[in-house]
């Protein structure tokens, strides 16, 4: 069998699907170009929609690239390639990020790999609350393994280490809220009426936990007249915490493909998810974040799982807005 063509329909696929990724506060902070003659997907970073209040050290931008290039992989194998994936190939060119070969054809399917596909256009981020109804055994020992794959942990603390993650985050989010640097910049994130196609729309904005055990972020930083109405989220919520070994800029790229694989793998067996990132802003928070009862390791993220609506999409920036112009062409 032939390898896949890398025409312009495809490579239309395959960007489609990288900017359906999870990115922190949907900035997007992504480009991509083709470079023809090697038939290599370059990823790299766009520092234009950054974040630096919440995240001064790119290290939130790093994951949502990260994640970005766990759909390129996926789609890739969706498209019958065997991707090579190469994370900071370039110690010149720290930006670029990751580059993905596409000139070898798939000799065989990867098991699971095309339900993860279909899943990158059904996961979205659900900030409302989960039924209670607690994800089984089974699923979750999936979601460690999707972890496991990218050379990531996924944690499943108990109740007491849920509840003392959830009381740093709860610190976090007051900080957050109070202070004038992250307030001002999460509240330009929020999207209102005509709006350029990044930034959360007020729609996909959730309430705060009437009970304040959730700390859910308050992206409008306490502007009154965005506020919904607080109401009860689940009592018991299942959080799962993502660490990496290191601390490095390829380690928060492995974290961003393995949240998205959980993320997916979650996906397809139904469990929503939304993520807790506040306390994992403030160096010190983030530090005390690390569970003094396991071997070491650096919390990349919280991810709340649970039973609850499908959610809908939120904009995009469309391919042809985060391909490199002059080399589009194929
Ligand atoms: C590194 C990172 C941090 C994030 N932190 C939060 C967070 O603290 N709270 C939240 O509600 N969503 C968080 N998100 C989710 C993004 O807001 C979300 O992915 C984006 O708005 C796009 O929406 P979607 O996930 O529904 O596609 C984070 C995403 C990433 C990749």
């Amino acid at each position: 069998m032939p390898t896949p063509a890398l025409d312009a329909a495809a490579l239309e696929k395959l960007v489609s699907a990288a900017v359906a990724a999870p990115s922190i506060h949907n900035s997007q902070p992504w480009r991509f170009r083709l470079q023809p003659a090697t038939s290599v997907l370059e990823v790299r970073a766009d520092r234009s929609r950054a974040v630096p209040a919440a995240d001064p050290q790119g290290r939130a931008l790093h994951i949502s690239v990260g994640a970005a290039v766990l759909n390129l992989r996926v789609a890739a194998r969706h498209l019958g390639w065997a991707p090579e994936v190469r994370l900071l190939p370039d110690p010149v060119e720290p930006e670029l990020f990751a580059t993905v070969r596409l000139d070898t054809r798939a000799a065989v399917a990867v098991p699971g790999s095309e339900k993860l596909y279909e899943a990158i256009w059904r996961r979205h981020s659900i900030r409302t609350p989960f039924t209670g109804e607690p994800v089984p055994p089974t699923v979750l020992g999936e979601l460690v393994a999707a972890a496991r794959a990218e050379d990531a942990t996924l944690d499943l603390p108990d109740h007491g280490e849920t509840a003392r993650l959830l009381d740093l985050t709860a610190e976090a989010e007051r900080r957050n809220t109070t202070d004038p640097a992250q307030r001002t910049e999460s509240r330009s994130w929020v999207r209102t009426g005509d709006a350029p196609p990044y930034g959360i729309p007020v729609a996909a904005l959730g309430p705060q936990d009437l009970a304040g055990h959730l700390p859910m972020r308050d992206f409008t930083a306490i502007h009154a007249a965005e506020h919904q109405a607080p109401v009860l989220f689940e009592r018991e919520p299942r959080i799962a915490v993502l660490i990496t070994e290191h601390d490095t800029p390829q380690d928060w790229l492995r974290a961003g493909l393995a949240l998205e694989h959980v993320l997916l793998a979650a996906t397809v067996h139904g469990v929503r998810a939304s993520l807790l990132h506040q306390a994992l802003e403030w160096p010190y928070l983030r530090w005390e974040a690390r569970d003094p009862h396991r071997r070491p390791g650096y919390v990349q993220i919280l991810i709340r799982l649970g039973y609850g609506p499908e959610g809908a999409p939120t904009p995009r920036l469309a391919a042809d807005e985060v391909l490199d112009p002059e080399l589009r062409t194929v």
